[in-house]
């Protein structure tokens, strides 16, 4: 545990992530390709190489995925975490006619907790606003939230969601994104959350959110975790 807190910490932001995440992304592309739709693939490779993203080729093909399964449920679809836009855009690929909710401080990360073993820095992966509106021009009903989620959610409390992809990195930013969105989602609503097995902050929220819950914590072989709602 320690020493991939350290590997993780000492990847964190920097060169080195995006060295390691395309290096094996390269590889992971091409097992795609090997038996995945070439277009998706071709896309993919595209953003990855457009921005820059902590999402493997295998992460960013799941939330492709489960995003394109999720614009036939009723409701809006969100994105807590956006960073530069990748994920992001991958989500705006599919979504069809759904209205998407982008959410993140543009700051970068907030504050840390006991719970996030020191992972993390404040101010990590910021990107502005501009950037990444630019950056996504062109896709309609796509709305952008400013600020430290939840309170950036005001105004909107009254949405119900088919799909949420949270992105957070933080203990509490996780479990915020999972009291605010586990009761909008709709029956038969996913949501997908990177690093569950990664950070120990992400996995330990979704942990003590989902211990009285009925839906399962359902456990992918990316870093990701999903939940359908029942
Ligand atoms: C790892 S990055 C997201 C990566 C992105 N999904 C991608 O495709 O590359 C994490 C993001 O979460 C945002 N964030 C974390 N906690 C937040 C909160 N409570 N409110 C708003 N943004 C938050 C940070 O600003 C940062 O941009």
């Amino acid at each position: 545990m320690f020493l991939r807190n350290r590997f993780v910490q000492k990847l964190g932001g920097g060169f080195l992530e995006q060295f390691a995440v395309r290096t094996w992304s390269r590889l992971l592309f091409r097992a795609l390709g090997s038996h995945k739709e070439k277009d998706v693939v071709k896309l993919l490779r595209k953003i990855q190489r457009e921005r820059k993203s902590l999402l493997t080729a295998f992460e960013a093909y799941l939330v492709y995925s489960v995003a394109r399964a999720q614009t036939k449920r009723p409701g809006d679809f969100a994105e807590v975490g956006v960073y530069a836009g990748a994920s992001a855009k991958t989500i705006c690929e599919v979504k069809g006619g759904k209205t998407l909710h982008l959410y993140d401080t543009f700051e970068g990360l907030p504050p840390t907790s006991e719970k996030d073993a020191g992972v993390h820095r404040t101010g990590q992966y910021a990107c502005s606003l501009e950037s990444v509106r630019e950056y996504l021009q062109g896709y309609p009903d796509v709305h952008f939230h400013k600020g430290l989620f939840p309170e950036s959610a005001e105004g909107v409390e009254e949405t119900t969601y088919a799909f949420a992809h949270f992105d957070v990195d933080l203990y509490e930013s996780t479990m915020a994104c999972l009291d605010y969105y586990y009761s909008r989602m709709n029956p038969g609503g996913i949501m997908l959350s990177h690093d569950y097995s990664l950070l120990d902050g992400v996995k330990a929220a979704f942990q003590e959110f989902f211990v009285d819950k009925t839906e399962e914590i359902i456990e992918l072989p990316t870093s990701q975790c999903m939940i359908v709602k029942l």
